[in-house]
């Protein structure tokens, strides 16, 4: 059986303990997931690439099932390239959907092989986003459950320094 390698893409900005959690149950359905991080953001990121890309492997630091890589192009073009199976996203509530799937079919309509693959979010966590973490914890709030310890630290040690 050759292996089914999913990717997971996204721009992490910072990683949350729910795209930890999507990985984490995706690997229960692909062989391998690669992990591509975006470069270019629509919006200026608080981390670089590679402080998001170190999130990610500071998370799984013992599985090589995931791999980490940034993703400076087309996603479709990419998958592609790789010879993945899918793209695997996380939906938290009905109003991600209308971008997901206009993204599902973009992406399928670009290469045609290509499926996306949509975990639910566990409910306790839907109402966390990357741009809340970082709004709350740069108004004092408390945000340490919300994500991975490592980027707990990096997300205060980056603000501490005036980002
Ligand atoms: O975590 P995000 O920012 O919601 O992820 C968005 C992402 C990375 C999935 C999307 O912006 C993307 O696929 N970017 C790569 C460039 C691309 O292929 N754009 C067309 C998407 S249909």
């Amino acid at each position: 059986m050759p292996e089914r390698l999913a990717i997971c893409p996204g721009s992490f900005d910072p990683l949350t303990n729910g795209h930890v959690a999507i990985m984490r149950r995706g690997l229960a359905l692909f062989d391998r997931i690669l992990v591509a991080v975006t470069i270019n953001l629509k919006k200026t990121p608080l981390f670089t690439a590679e402080e998001r890309m170190e999130m990610v492997r500071g998370s799984f630091p013992d599985d090589p099932r995931i791999e980490v890589a940034q993703l400076d192009g087309l996603l479709a073009a990419y998958a592609r390239d790789k010879g993945a199976v899918a793209i695997l996203r996380g939906l938290r509530a009905p109003s991600d959907f209308e971008y997901e799937l206009q993204m599902a079919q973009m992406n399928r309509h670009l290469y045609r092989d290509l499926d996306t693959v949509f975990l639910a979010s566990d409910a306790d966590g839907s109402y966390v986003s990357s741009s809340l973490v970082k709004e709350v914890a740069r108004l004092g709030g408390y945000v340490d459950d919300m994500v991975p310890a490592h980027v707990a630290a990096a997300l205060h040690q980056k603000l501490r320094a005036g980002a």
